[in-house]
């Protein structure tokens, strides 16, 4: 879909880039010639990921941090910057969430979600946002943020609360920076994905025996979202011929978050009922 050389020579740190989508990012951008920093709590799994990268012929650093302690953030930065000498872009990947009724959520529940997506990914855009104006902003190529948001930012959705308030202030965040921080040659975008299959999510997300909750029978492309697919479109935004898009959320969903058009569910059902019934109507509208 891209040259081999897309992303040749960009730093890119990852937060959460040692499973799923923020893995499966890594090895793309990796391909594309990207230099790679993957950081989340788990040594193991950055560790592997590094492992993955080398083993196809790329650079990658592996550094732990939590992503809810600003100091570790900035600690983390500081190794990517001493490692590779810069950093170019950010991907704010790095989530919590759990299912769970509202009124049953203790105030630290609520706290433990925000303080990873929505502190978590202030913090690092804080200290990708000092080294990039540290080093002289447009003038030395700028930077490029990109955070995972959901499609719920904007709709809002049960059960998830925490996630939905976080996830929406991370897309306030992408629009208020992307204005702010033009001057510094940064641009900050987000992709909304629906659902892409991956261990993490599918743990916490979906109830065991309810496999109709996230069902691609519920999404006009009948099927869940490929990693390959949304890494693709990561890369096109972190890529410079991409450099006038900024302030944006990409959702990334084969339809899902249009369902709630009038008529839509009618989609979902037979077409050659559904033909049946409206021929039906019209015979009877002539009456
Ligand atoms: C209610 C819960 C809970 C649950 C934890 N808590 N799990 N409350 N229901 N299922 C409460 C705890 O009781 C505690 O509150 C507080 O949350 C913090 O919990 P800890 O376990 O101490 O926190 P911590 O170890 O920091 O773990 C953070 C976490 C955990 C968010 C709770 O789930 C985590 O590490 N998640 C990372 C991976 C992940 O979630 N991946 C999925 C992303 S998928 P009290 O009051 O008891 O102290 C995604 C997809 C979106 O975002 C869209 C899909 C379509
Ligand atoms: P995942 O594998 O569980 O990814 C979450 C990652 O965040 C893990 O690597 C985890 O690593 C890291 N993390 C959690 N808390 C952290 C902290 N405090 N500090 C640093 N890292 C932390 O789930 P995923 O499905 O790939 O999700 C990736 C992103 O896509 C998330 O932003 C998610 O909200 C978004 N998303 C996913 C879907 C989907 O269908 N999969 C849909 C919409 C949006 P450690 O545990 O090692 O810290």
């Amino acid at each position: 879909m891209f040259q081999s050389d897309l992303l040749a020579g960009k730093v890119i740190v990852i937060t959460g880039g040692g499973t799923g989508l923020g893995k499966s990012m890594a090895l793309r951008f990796a391909e594309l010639g990207a230099k790679l920093v993957l950081t989340s709590r788990r040594q193991e799994v950055i560790d592997e990921a590094k492992a993955e990268i080398e083993a196809a012929g790329g650079e990658a650093l592996a550094v732990t941090c939590d992503v809810r302690d600003f100091p570790q953030v900035e600690a983390m930065m500081e190794a990517a910057v001493e490692h590779f000498g810069r950093v170019d872009c950010l991907v704010n990947n790095a989530a919590g969430n759990f299912l769970c009724p509202s009124e049953k959520l203790s105030p630290n529940a609520f706290a433990s979600v925000l303080g990873i997506v929505l502190q978590g990914s202030f913090h690092c855009a804080l200290a990708f946002g000092h080294h990039v104006i540290a080093r002289g902003g447009k003038e030395s190529g700028g930077g490029n943020v990109i955070s995972i948001t959901t499609t719920y930012a904007t709709h809002g959705s049960a059960y998830v609360l925490p996630s939905a308030c976080a996830k929406s202030g991370v897309l306030t965040m992408t629009k208020s920076l992307a204005v702010e921080w033009a001057k510094y040659g940064i641009r900050v975008n987000a992709i909304a994905p629906g659902p892409f299959p991956t261990e993490g999510a599918w743990a916490k997300l979906m109830p065991p025996g309810m496999d109709e909750l996230l069902s691609p029978d519920k999404i006009p492309a009948r099927r869940f979202g490929e990693h390959h697919e949304l890494a693709n479109l990561a890369a096109y935004l972190l890529a410079d011929g991409s450099a006038y898009l900024t302030g944006r959320e990409i959702t990334i969903d084969g339809g899902e978050s249009l369902m709630a058009g009038e008529f839509n569910s009618l989609t979902l059902m037979d077409p050659a009922a559904v033909e049946q019934i409206m021929e039906l109507m019209r015979a009877g509208g002539k009456k």
